[in-house]
């Protein structure tokens, strides 16, 4: 069942939406050679609730860890741990935070020192594949519209979507639905209506889209131990626009679109 957002509600979100976009703004010049996702998540944590906020994943289901670290071959979910990043791994920061009783939940891939020409265009496309989707939204459109642009961007590039996990309706719950895949056909899927907000968070495989979870019962890993890439924004939609809530402060993206 699909919680629409009020106007009021949509206003309310903005706060946890742009403390989640700063953790990524604050992060950035400590994801580097030789930094440990241990500091990083504890230097995530503190800023986090130093803002008065809590970090969303923190205890969720079990999750020991308040933010996902995914270096490499984790396409999702990788659980920080006791590991120096090095020149060349790329390496996605998943930031979720609960603010006013409301999540705000936004990621990016980061590349360490010098990375391969592969590494950098499977990042680079699965970047644009998230604006690929927030641009196929529309009034009157479905949730499939969204996952047909990206999945028909990312495939023609020869790269690969993972299906298990998708975007999701987020609110007061962290997971909300509607499911919002990142593969299918337009016109399927809920129809977006105003009030609705979620996240688009496609996961693009530099091989086959196959995963797998490790015996941590959290860690996503492709089969095939190649590269995977994920950027995730949340967007509230209202009659006359999309509202990008995750923009950053610093950045060139749109923070909404009118329709
Ligand atoms: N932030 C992730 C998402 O985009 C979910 C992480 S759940 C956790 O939906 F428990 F692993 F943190
Ligand atoms: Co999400
Ligand atoms: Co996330």
């Amino acid at each position: 069942m699909v919680k629409y957002k009020s106007k009021q509600e949509i206003e309310m979100m903005k706060r946890t939406c742009k403390l989640a976009s700063e953790v990524l703004v604050y992060i950035a010049p400590f994801v580097k050679v030789g930094a440990n996702c241990l500091e990083i998540d504890s230097l995530c944590h503190d800023f986090i609730v130093k803002n008065g906020a809590t970090p969303s994943p923190l205890n969720y289901k079990g999750y020991p860890k308040s933010i996902c670290t995914s270096v490499n071959e984790v396409v999702c979910h990788g659980i920080p741990k006791d590991y120096q990043l090095r020149e060349g791994d790329i390496v996605n920061l998943d930031i979720t935070t609960f603010l006013d009783g409301f999540h705000g939940d936004t990621s990016k891939t980061f590349l360490i020192g010098k990375v391969s020409r592969a590494a950098r265009d499977l990042v680079q496309t699965c970047y644009e594949s998230l604006w690929k989707g927030i641009e196929a939204v529309r009034p009157g459109g479905h949730i499939g519209d969204i996952g047909e642009a990206i999945q028909k961007f990312v495939e023609a590039k020869g790269y690969s979507i993972v299906r298990e996990y998708c975007g999701h309706g987020i609110g007061r719950g962290f997971h909300e639905d509607p499911p919002v895949p990142h593969y299918g056909k337009k016109g399927t899927g809920a129809p977006i209506k105003p009030g609705m907000v979620f996240t688009i968070e496609p996961m693009v495989n530099l091989g086959s889209p196959d995963i797998e979870i490790l015996d941590d019962d959290w860690t996503v890993i492709t089969r095939d131990k190649k590269l995977s890439a994920q950027f995730e924004h949340t967007v509230a939609i209202s009659e006359d626009k999309i509202e990008i809530m995750t923009v950053t402060a610093d950045s060139t993206e749109p923070r909404e679109i009118l329709f």
